[in-house]
């Protein structure tokens, strides 16, 4: 668990990015911090491996106050994707899959035999392997961007708008496939987004920010649907046309549990994520037209 106790962020120039934040980031689960451009997502996500240290309060990760660890120490432990993937443009794809892994002094072999793994596990096709960032798709960039983080199976990752950069079906495409990858590793995930839709998709809890770092509400992603805590968390869900598009996606998610749950087996499972893939692509196709025109 990653705990926030009364902590606040102002930077030199005297810009508070982050007002007296309490939050508990439960184990295990996707977390989602949500909330316009400014509103201190970036820097709430940064305190938690020390790359922003709080001007006041408290950031605990399991208990300990992150101050008496070593950063280099906690970051291991903490996996961190950024917007566009940042990869290094010099390095190879398996190169830069198993740069953690080479820091923590693994062998060659294992570092990149463990990069070979996380492609697969990531969907990408080993053939990439030999090339540049440059010569993939945004898609495959955030792909590899994914596994780097993942490469040292680190408890916590840390992901900055890791999506973002990439057209909406291709972004609801990775959006399943990172459910379906958590699924199996349970790891704790702080994700950032800007995007309501994302964060609803994605998000177990989702924490809705406002502009000042002001935690607006924390709620799951029903109660923030059902119970908005005031008109600016009313506003950011994008009025009633945008609720009722939100809760088809958790239909989507309700059906799919149940599919689950009558045990189908793989064969069914893989079909029942097929559709849903499309018709959230087509959705989120439709989603981002209303957000771009909303936002004009
Ligand atoms: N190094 C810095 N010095 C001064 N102000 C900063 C610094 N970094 C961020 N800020 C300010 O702190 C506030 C929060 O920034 P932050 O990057 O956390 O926002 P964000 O929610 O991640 O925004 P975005 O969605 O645009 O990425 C903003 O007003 C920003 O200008
Ligand atoms: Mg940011």
């Amino acid at each position: 668990m990653i705990t926030f106790a009364g902590v606040t962020k102002r930077y030199p120039d005297g810009t508070v990015a982050v007002d007296h934040l309490d939050l508990e980031i439960p184990a295990g689960r996707i977390t989602v911090l949500v909330g316009p451009s400014g509103c201190g997502k970036t820097t709430t996500l940064r305190m938690i491996n020390r790359m922003v240290e709080p001007t006041e309060g408290t950031v605990t990760v399991d208990g300990r106050d992150v101050r008496g660890v070593d950063p280099a120490t906690l970051r291991r432990g903490i996996g961190y994707v950024i917007q566009q993937a940042g990869l290094f443009p010099h390095r190879t794809i398996v190169d830069n899959i198993a740069t953690v892994p080479y820091l923590l002094g693994w062998d060659k072999k294992k570092a990149r035999a463990r990069a070979y793994e996380l492609m697969e596990r990531v969907g990408l096709d080993p053939a990439l392997a030999r090339r540049y960032p440059a010569q993939l798709s945004g898609g495959q960039q955030q792909r590899v961007g994914v596994a780097r983080a993942l490469a040292a199976d680190p408890p916590i990752m840390l992901m900055d708008e890791p999506f973002s950069a990439v057209d909406p079906i291709v972004r609801a495409g990775l959006q399943e496939e990172f459910l379906r990858l958590q699924r199996d590793l349970e790891k704790t995930i702080v994700f950032v987004t800007h995007d309501i839709d994302e964060a609803v998709k994605l998000g177990h809890r989702i924490a809705v920010f406002q502009v000042g770092g002001v935690l607006a509400q924390y709620a799951t992603p029903d109660e923030l649907l059902a119970r908005p805590a005031d008109d600016f968390v009313t506003d950011f869900l994008g009025g009633e046309r945008g609720i009722r598009r939100l809760r088809f996606f958790k239909e989507l998610d309700a059906e799919e549990s149940a599919g689950a749950a009558d045990g189908g087996g793989a064969a069914a499972r893989a079909g029942s994520d097929g559709s849903e893939s499309d018709r959230a692509g087509d959705a989120a196709a439709e989603g981002d037209g209303r957000t771009a025109a909303a936002e004009r």
